[in-house]
């Protein structure tokens, strides 16, 4: 069993939990994740390990609530316990002194990409961290990312903070740069990285993504995670998950994140009911 040492939503929808799970702490690097379960029948959730203390044996995730196993995972409390946490998986992310590298990070990559522009910085690198977000309030870890970067700039959707608009921009927030950039890291959803990878093939800047295709064992043996990078069969969890960008056959990675749309759903749309016309029952029947 692995407790949670604490949870709470630091901006909406986004939980941040910090979890015991010393033999995953030790080994962590950038770019890996973790497969957990949130109870003994539940099911398999991917997620990036955003940050980890070796001394303490603990992890840091960010947990975006969108469905029925990250509704629960969102729900643990402190001191609540969880039956796996299994990894680190995947491969680390490649860091080397490339010069002045852009990362790129949305939503629940905010977090994973801490671990990354972290070690860049370490390496050398000029790090220049761009955040985006629908709107202003759901940006987070800024001072973090400000900590281990040279520069920061944001893009909302909605204007509220930085450039308006999403990263289509890339080109022109990059010209507006006194610097060329050597190379590109963008974690965040499919769209996003796919958008980024879109702007920056005809300025030429390598273009690392983080994918993030539907997966269940974690270990290579499903075939569940497989992606079509540069014309060839990979499976995400072990040959990645960081893939070059420019290479990804970003069509097929959406139609297949759509599989098991319907699945997911119904149970978004009804759990809880059950249990819920139970107690209905029980008061009314007194
Ligand atoms: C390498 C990797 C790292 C990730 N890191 C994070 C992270 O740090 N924070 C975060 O909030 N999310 C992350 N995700 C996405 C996260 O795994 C899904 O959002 C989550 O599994 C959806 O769970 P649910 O509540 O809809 O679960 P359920 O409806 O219970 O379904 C869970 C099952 O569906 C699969 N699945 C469903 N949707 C997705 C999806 N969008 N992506 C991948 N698998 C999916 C899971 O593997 C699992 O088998 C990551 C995904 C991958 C592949
Ligand atoms: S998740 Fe099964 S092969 Fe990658």
């Amino acid at each position: 069993m692995f407790r949670i040492l604490s949870s709470r939503m630091i901006v909406p929808n986004i939980h941040l939990l910090t979890i015991e799970a010393p033999a995953v702490a030790r080994q962590a690097n950038p770019g890996q994740f973790v497969i957990i379960r949130a109870e003994e029948e539940g099911e398999r959730v991917p997620l990036s390990i955003s940050d980890w203390d070796r001394q303490m044996g603990t992890i840091t995730l960010l947990v975006m609530n969108i469905g029925s196993t990250t509704g629960r995972l969102a729900a643990l409390r402190e001191r609540a316990t969880i039956p796996t946490v299994v990894g680190p998986l995947g491969n680390a992310t490649e860091i080397e002194n490339y010069g002045t590298v852009l990362c790129l990070a949305g939503c629940y990559g905010i977090g994973s990409m801490f671990p990354i522009a972290r070690a860049l910085k370490e390496k050398g690198n000029r790090v220049i961290t761009i955040l985006e977000a629908r709107s202003a309030y759901l940006l987070y870890w800024e001072e973090r990312l400000k900590a281990v970067s040279d520069k920061v700039v944001h893009i909302t959707r909605d204007g509220t903070r930085g450039f308006r608009g999403h990263v289509g921009r890339l080109p022109e927030i990059i010209k507006g740069f006194d610097e060329p950039i050597d190379r590109i890291y963008a974690n965040g959803c499919t769209f996003m990285m796919m958008r980024s990878s879109q702007a920056s093939r005809p300025l030429g800047i390598k273009t690392m993504v983080s994918l993030n295709p539907i997966m269940i064992d974690g270990t290579g043996m499903c075939g569940v995670c497989r992606v079509r990078v540069g014309g060839a069969t990979r499976f995400a969890c072990v040959h990645g998950p960081d893939f070059d960008g420019h290479e990804v056959d970003w069509e097929e990675l959406l139609q297949r994140r759509k599989t098991y749309l319907p699945e997911e759903v119904v149970p978004l749309q009804t759990s809880g009911c059950d249990q819920h016309a139970h107690i209905v029952k029980e008061t009314v029947d007194g």
